[in-house]
């Protein structure tokens, strides 16, 4: 291991050991403010009253607090991969009946475009369903600054590779922004974590795929996973990755 690795690692416990200890300290300090609140709220004073509204401001800064140290620990710990033979094709569709009311608010349509055998994939759900959540939720985000428009969902099985695409008709990626996406906290957004995007990556780098993305700033979004359709041959993806499952090799063809 390089010692720029090495000290990267050390960097990456320590990091993790401190926001393991901010942790308890933090569920101290909410249960008391939960505790001052419900005293206050006995009280009819007016003073009572404005102590209360301070004690709710602060019990949301710590709840957001706490959701950035829960990210944080789920980000620096990774996944144990729970592989099972999934029907992605049903996965997505729930997810979309799941997005449905939202999509319909916002003044979005969502489609979902499935080509291929997608019922008998083997992959991890629970994390693939919370990578399209986010990849999903950004899309919408992009879509809501133009008050609405298309996100397709394009899900392919072609020999070896399973390809998923998110495309959005959305605001779009500033050129300079694009080396950014995927880091840890990289935001633009007054309320984002900055962590959907790193934790898809992740994700999809777990299950030995890759994610990229294509984007013309006013006019929208593709982010593309490639993951190996084949779990027996997972880590053989880098040999065989073509940005585009149409042009991937084939089986037999190698
Ligand atoms: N489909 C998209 N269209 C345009 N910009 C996008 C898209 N997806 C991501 N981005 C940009 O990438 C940034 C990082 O995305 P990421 O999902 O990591 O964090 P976030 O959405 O800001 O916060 P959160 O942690 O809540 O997901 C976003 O703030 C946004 O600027
Ligand atoms: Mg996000």
């Amino acid at each position: 291991m390089s010692n720029a690795n090495s000290r990267l690692e050390f960097l990456g416990q320590l990091a993790g050991g401190l926001a393991h200890e901010i942790k308890n300290p933090l569920s101290t300090i909410k249960l008391t403010l939960e505790l001052l609140d419900e005293d206050l709220a006995k009280e009819k004073a007016a003073a009572a009253q404005r102590a209360h509204r301070k004690i709710e401001v602060l019990l949301r800064e710590v709840k957001h607090l706490d959701d950035i140290v829960q990210e944080f620990l789920h980000f620096a710990r990774g996944h144990d991969l729970k592989l099972t033979r999934t029907d992605l094709y049903a996965l997505i569709v729930e997810l979309f009946e799941f997005l449905g009311d939202d999509a319909h608010r916002r003044n979005i349509r969502i489609h979902f475009d499935a080509d291929g055998a997608l019922n008998d994939l083997v992959l991890d759900p629970t994390l693939v369903r919370n990578a399209l959540m986010n990849l999903l939720r950004n899309a919408f985000d992009a879509l809501d600054e133009k008050g609405g428009g298309e996100v397709i969902v394009r899900a392919r099985v072609k020999g070896d590779l399973l390809g998923i695409e998110v495309i959005d008709t959305g605001c779009g990626i500033a050129e300079s922004n694009m080396d950014r996406m995927f880091r840890p906290y990289f935001t633009t957004k007054k309320n984002g974590t900055g962590m959907g995007l790193a934790m898809v990556r992740r994700i999809v780098e777990e299950h030995g795929g890759q994610i990229t993305f294509e984007s013309e700033a006013g006019k929208g979004t593709r982010f593309i996973i490639l993951l190996p359709a084949d779990p027996g041959k997972r880590g053989s993806l880098k040999s065989m990755v073509a940005v585009d499952p149409d042009t991937a090799p084939q089986r037999g063809e190698q």
